[in-house]
């Protein structure tokens, strides 16, 4: 008998099999762990869709092993889109771009653009190398849930629902970014932040050289919703240490079994633990974690980003 734990492999040989028969694969990436699937077989791509719980209509990611192979994925490479594939790729910076002739209406929902990423894992870059194709692949947890960033946490949220036959988990230890990656629209003048990551705003404007519209902390990409990046046990914002101290007392005369996480200072380990604390707190059994918001610089309009969907998912 096969069991769910059986899912988890490093084996890329094994991983690679399971892309070409039309299996999923959940891969590792500097940012977090994605459920990928071959991006031009349309049975494939549903299957994520079916497994995440997520609305067709949000569009996946097309991610590829360097840009020598966009072709067909992406319409034409602008020099904005070239300059910043030369300076962040391998890495965590998703480019829309006007979508090619390879990429199915499955993948976008029916968008004229197409999001596309080279990540930076050794092992799925060899596993993309190796396909040659695109896959399709959004971060391998159930829709608006907290993401992943080890084979354990897809394990924990998909393991009963993959197909310890068909599909696998290539585990590549724990993502050191640990935030999705930015994404960029560049289908629009001037270029537009969608989603804030470890790549910032301020970073693409001085590689391209021009001024970048910002999102003002949330993010924009199509199909994202208010909450987002949410555990089971209520997350609460605070501004400093004082306050969430105050909280934590109010709470606990209350009762309810709150902890506060302060990562404030150092926003690099703040991103790579932020879905591990989470989880962490709902398997303390939390009612509520009490979060320092780290400031407003770097990765930390990413982190703010993903904790305020935290927070607004109750
Ligand atoms: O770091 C990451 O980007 C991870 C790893 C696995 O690569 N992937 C990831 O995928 O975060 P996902 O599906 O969880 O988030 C992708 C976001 C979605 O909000 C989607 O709406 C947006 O990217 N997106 C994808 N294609 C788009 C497009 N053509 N136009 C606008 N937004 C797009
Ligand atoms: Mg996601």
């Amino acid at each position: 008998m096969r069991s769910p734990a059986d899912l988890i492999t490093t084996d890329i040989e094994l991983a690679l099999e399971r892309l070409r028969a039309g299996g999923l694969v959940a891969i590792p990436t500097e940012t977090v762990y994605g459920l990928a699937a071959d991006a031009e077989r349309s049975e494939a791509v549903s299957r994520i869709f079916a497994i995440k719980g997520r609305p067709t209509s949000h569009p996946l990611i097309v991610h590829v092993a360097d840009q020598d192979h966009l072709d067909g994925w992406v319409e034409s490479i602008s020099d904005h889109a070239r300059a910043l594939a030369e300076v962040c790729w391998p890495g965590p910076l998703t480019m829309v771009l006007p979508r090619g002739r390879r990429v199915l209406d499955d993948v976008t929902g029916g968008r004229a653009s197409v999001g596309v990423r080279v990540p930076s894992h050794p092992s799925t870059l060899e596993l993309l190398t190796r396909f040659g194709g695109g896959v399709a692949a959004p971060s391998a947890n159930r829709f608006g849930k907290v993401s992943p960033t080890t084979a354990q946490h897809v394990l924990d949220d998909l393991g009963a629902l993959l197909d310890p036959l068909r599909d696998v988990i290539l585990d590549g230890g724990a993502c050191p970014v640990g935030v999705e990656s930015t994404i960029i629209d560049l289908t629009v003048t001037p270029p537009q932040l969608l989603r804030a990551g470890a790549i910032t705003a301020d970073d693409v404007a001085r590689i391209l050289e021009i001024a970048i519209d910002k999102a003002t902390g949330q993010s924009r990409a199509s199909g994202m919703l208010a909450s987002h990046y949410a555990p089971e046990c209520s997350v609460l914002l605070v501004d400093d240490i004082a306050r969430a101290t105050e909280v934590l007392d109010q709470r606990s005369a209350d009762g309810q079994r709150v902890r506060i996480l302060d990562r404030t200072n150092d926003l690099v380990v703040a991103a790579r633990e932020l879905y591990n604390d989470l989880r962490e707190a709902d398997r303390a059994g939390l009612g509520a974690l009490i979060v320092v918001m780290p400031p407003a610089a770097g990765i930390g309009y990413a982190l703010r980003d993903r904790l305020t969907k935290a927070a607004a998912g109750g």
